[in-house]
This record gives C-alpha cells, sequence and structure tokens, in this order.
C-alpha cells in the first residue's frame, strides 16, 4: 500500500460521555461511526459524573469496537492505522480509549496516533466538505472549550482567542439548568430559543466591543442567574423561552462577531465552525447569513459530527499521520492538552 492511499484508520474517543469507535477511510470518508452515549445516565446528576464515565467506557467499548468493524465490512487485519484521543478530557474516560488503542496497536503491528480532540473537532468538517482545505478562520465550542484558531495547515493551529473563563457549551448547560433544563442543556435552549423573544432581556455582550478575540461568558451567566432572582423576588413569572432566546442572542452575538472579525483581519475568505455548540441552529444561521454578507464562506459539520464522536478523531489521526506526526506506544493519557 502506497503510505496514505486508500489508508482505513480505525479512530476511539472516550474522552468525556460518549463511547465511540469510527472506520475512516483516507481521512475524509466515514465507513462506520458509532456512537454510544451515556448521557441518559449521567442526566440525573445532572453533568457529567467522571468515575462512573470511566466504568461505562470499560463496559461498552469492545463492543462498539465490533460494532464499528461490523458496520464497515472490515476486520482488523484491513486496519492500516490506529487514531485514539489522548486529550483533553477526563483522566479516567481518556485511559480506557488510550489503553484499548494501545493494545490493538501493539497485537497488530501497526502505527498509533494520539489525537487532540479539539483539532478533531476541526477535522469533522474535513469529513462533511470534501473540498475544504487549509488555511481558514476557525471557531471552536465546546462543552469544555472556546477557541478562535488560524489553521495554516492540516496540522498547524494558531492560537489567537480563548475563553477566559467558561465555554460556550458549559454557558449554555449552566443557564438550562438554572430554568429547569436537563442535561446538557444546549439542544434544550437552541429549540426553546427558535419560540422565544429574543429582545425580551438585554443580557450583556461582553468584551464584544474590546480589542481581544478573548470571550468570557461567566458575567453573562451570572446576569441571568440575577434576572433570575428579581423576577422571582418580584413573583412575576419567568417565560423559559424568553429567556432562553435572549441567553442565545448574547451569546451568538459575541461568537459570530469576533469569528468574522478575525476572519476579516486574516483575509480568510473561510470560516470553519466546530464544536458541540456548532449544532446550535441559531448559530449555523446567523453564520451562514453573515457569510452572505462578508462574501466569506462559512462550513459546519452535521450536526452528528458536532457532537463528540470517533470518525472526527480519525480524520484527525490521518491527517497527523501523512504528515509524519506518529505517536509511540510510551504516550499518556493529556487531560488537560491545550490545543497547539
Ligand atoms: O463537543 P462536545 O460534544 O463535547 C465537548 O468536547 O465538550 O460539546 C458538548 C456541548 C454541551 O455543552 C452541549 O450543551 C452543547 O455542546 N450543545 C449545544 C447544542 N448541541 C450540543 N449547544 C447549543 N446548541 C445546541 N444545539
Ligand atoms: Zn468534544
Amino acid at each position: 500500500m502506497i503510505r496514505g492511499v486508500g489508508m482505513l484508520t480505525l479512530a476511539i474517543e472516550t474522552s468525556c460521555d460518549e463511547t465511540s469507535c469510527a472506520v475512516i477511510k483516507d481521512g475524509r470518508q466515514v465507513l462506520s461511526n458509532i456512537i454510544s452515549s451515556q448521557i441518559d445516565i449521567h442526566k440525573r446528576f445532572g453533568g457529567v459524573v467522571p468515575e462512573i464515565a470511566s466504568r461505562k467506557h470499560i463496559e461498552s467499548i469492545n463492543n462498539i469496537l465490533q460494532e464499528a468493524l461490523d458496520t464497515a465490512e472490515v476486520g482488523f487485519k484491513d486496519i492500516d492505522l490506529i487514531a485514539v484521543t489522548r486529550g483533553p478530557g477526563l483522566i479516567g474516560a481518556l485511559l480506557v480509549g488510550l489503553s484499548t488503542a494501545k493494545a490493538l496497536a501493539y497485537g497488530l503491528n501497526i502505527p498509533i496516533v494520539g489525537v487532540n480532540h479539539i483539532e478533531g473537532h476541526v477535522c469533522a468538517n474535513f469529513i462533511d466538505h470534501k473540498d475544504l482545505e487549509p488555511p481558514f478562520t476557525c471557531l471552536i465550542v465546546s462543552g469544555g472549550h472556546t477557541y478562535l484558531v488560524q489553521a495554516n495547515g492540516y496540522t498547524d493551529y494558531e492560537l489567537i482567542g480563548r475563553t477566559r473563563d467558561d465555554a460556550a457549551g458549559e454557558a449554555f448547560d449552566k443557564v438550562a439548568r438554572s430554568i429547569g433544563l436537563p442535561y446538557p442543556g444546549g439542544p434544550h435552549i437552541d429549540r426553546l430559543a427558535k419560540i422565544g423573544n429574543m429582545e425580551s432581556v438585554a443580557f450583556p455582550r461582553v468584551i464584544i466591543d474590546e480589542h481581544t478575540y478573548d470571550f468570557s461568558f461567566s458575567g453573562l451567566k451570572t446576569a441571568v442567574l440575577n434576572h433570575l432572582n428579581q423576577m422571582k423576588q418580584k413573583n412575576e413569572e419567568i417565560i423559559v423561552e424568553d429567556i432562553a432566546a435572549s441567553f442565545q442572542a448574547a451569546v451568538l452575538d459575541v461568537l459570530v462577531d469576533k469569528s468574522f472579525r478575525l476572519a476579516k483581519e486574516r483575509k480568510s475568505d473561510k470560516l470553519v465552525v466546530a464544536g458541540g455548540v456548532a449544532a446550535n441552529e441559531g448559530l449555523r444561521t446567523m453564520m451562514m447569513e453573515r457569510g452572505k454578507k462578508e462574501g466569506i464562506k462559512v462550513y459546519y459539520p452535521s450536526k452528528i459530527l458536532c457532537t463528540d464522536n470517533a470518525a472526527m478523531i480519525g480524520a484527525a489521526g490521518y491527517f497527523n499521520y501523512i504528515n509524519g506526526n506518529v505517536s509511540d506506544l510510551g504516550m499518556k493519557v493529556m487531560p488537560n492538552l491545550d490545543i497547539k
């Protein structure tokens, strides 16, 4: 086989509460992408319980692995490369995926690539948009991270801005909880925002005017909590749809504005959105509309590839491999790994 052509990557993702395995051909074609979500288990605790997450990954990983191979109609002998999330994420959860991946790479005697989960989110776009190539400006918005980066190559990310406190998804989840919505709250806020009045409460657009590409969402979260308390004290009715719509509008204004500001500064004609919050319909619409106005092409993944999945890890692993980044079996998990 010529290196990188017709290459099958078996990918494993266990960084948080999804156990996922995928088989990817040449970095962009998904042969299988099996995702087993633990959301129903963690829901009753209002968030992910790390110890439970690790145990559930151990219980399901072998079955998910087999299902990924069966769906792709391949066997272990057909696999050329193992890709696995090594961080960031929950240490115990990451260890399950990494140990499984190492055992496979060792047993099959094939190379292994440790993947940065955040880069994985970006690479989900290479699967859905076959024509997409770097350079581009990228907004990464997930439950744990919020970054503005300039992708100068497939594995070359220049970090420009980041959240100074809560991640965008985290803000969605905390605000959702405060208005009685279940975990994870992002999709519920998204749904309610469509029917609510986004002008009902003027929540702050934090550091939108400052000349920085950093974000901050904890002040907004506090503003929502204060507003709810005031309403309760005055015995006034809280219309959750309006809170959802007003909160979402405040988040999206900042995300969209800064992303386009950076794209224009860098003269990018492509703006890529990635991570769980990229599934937000309000964000997708606003990005597209602004893109049309500014003459910048906007990309985001299909919804299933926005949230955690192994297919995106396979894509990132493949691009790392063909760019010469191979890991060794001694690699360790990196729970606090940053984007480069
Ligand atoms: O990327 P992801 O699956 O996990 C991390 O790597 O963190 O992101 C999960 C986050 C959660 O905070 C969830 O509420 C948010 O993505 N999310 C959404 C939507 N779907 C998922 N936030 C807003 N609108 C959505 N439709
Ligand atoms: Zn993620």
